[in-house]
């Protein structure tokens, strides 16, 4: 079975082709745009391409059975006919919450008529280095809606999972919506940072209005959508569910084990 593995050097697309090497997939092919600087390993079939240019689609999908698609919404809907009309048999995508940002995935995915399988991620806990330099800087961290919860889920969870659910016909025509092991508010996660990093952070609630002002020193014209979004989960707490560790049959990452093996991201350099 020849699994393709689009967005191949992503955050989660490189970790998915570590994760299916380890589960002992053989026939795995990687589209990148530069295969001489993406260093994948000895092992994995590089094909030059990307999502986002078409023209490079086919020779990429040749011979393929099965393909993780990365997100990348403006050329999705061409993507996915190019996937019909090769003949891949099924389709992993990486989306988000169903009737969010990301639901332009599923639907170019279902509408190519390929059998699939979507990945629903809430937020990364990798969005909580956007407090990284106020931590490097100092003690406090200005933000808004510390009681916003929600149950983010470590990068590397998606890649295992996605791994899984591409060596297995049994996940198709699923829907996974994927999260954390725990529901955290804000002032709950600036405070597991300060224990992985051994030392006291203080959370300071900022207004609305002075918080887009100091987010947007990180996240630009995107702060105020971001705060929206905060505010929404101030109303509607995202709870926990159990998917990953279903699929995976270990533990999913905490926010805690997270922001150990993250340290480096909080300190000077
Ligand atoms: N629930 C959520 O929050 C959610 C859900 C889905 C996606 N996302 C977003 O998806 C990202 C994680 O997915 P990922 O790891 O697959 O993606 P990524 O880290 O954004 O990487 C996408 C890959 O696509 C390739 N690429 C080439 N040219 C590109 C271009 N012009 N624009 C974009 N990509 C290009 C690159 O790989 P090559 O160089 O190898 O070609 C790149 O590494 C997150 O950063 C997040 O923003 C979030």
């Amino acid at each position: 079975m020849k699994i393709l593995v689009t967005g191949a050097t992503g955050n989660i697309g490189r970790m998915v082709v570590d994760e299916l090497l380890a589960l002992g997939a053989d026939d795995v092919r990687a589209l990148t745009v530069d295969p001489g600087r993406a260093a994948l390993p000895a092992g994995v079939e590089v094909a030059r391409g990307f999502l986002g240019r078409p023209s490079t689609l086919p020779g990429a999908y040749a011979g393929v059975d099965v393909l993780y698609l990365a997100p990348h919404l403006p050329t999705v809907v061409e993507a996915c006919r190019m996937a019909a009309d090769a003949g891949i048999r099924r389709i992993v995508d990486l989306a988000g919450p169903k009737g969010g940002y990301w639901q332009g995935m599923e639907d170019a995915v279902e509408a190519c008529g390929v059998p699939f399988t979507h990945l629903e991620p809430g937020e990364f806990m990798a969005n909580a280095t956007l407090w990284a330099r106020q931590i490097r800087a100092g003690d406090v961290v200005r933000d808004t809606c510390g009681d916003a919860t929600n149950a983010p889920i470590a990068q590397e969870d998606v890649a295992a999972v996605a791994a899984r659910v591409l060596l297995s016909d049994a996940h198709e025509g699923r829907s996974y919506e994927l999260t954390g092991p725990a529901s955290l508010s804000r002032r709950e996660k600036v405070a597991e940072i300060a224990r992985a990093l051994g030392r006291e952070l203080r959370y300071v609630e900022l207004p609305r209005d002075e918080a887009i002002e100091e987010l947007a020193k990180d996240m630009g014209d995107h702060a105020a959508w971001y705060v929206d979004g905060q505010e929404t989960l101030l109303a509607y707490p995202q709870r926990a569910v159990p998917t990953v560790a279903e699929l995976t049959g270990r533990p999913a990452t905490t926010f805690l084990e997270w922001a150990h093996a993250h340290v480096h991201l909080f300190r000077d350099p």
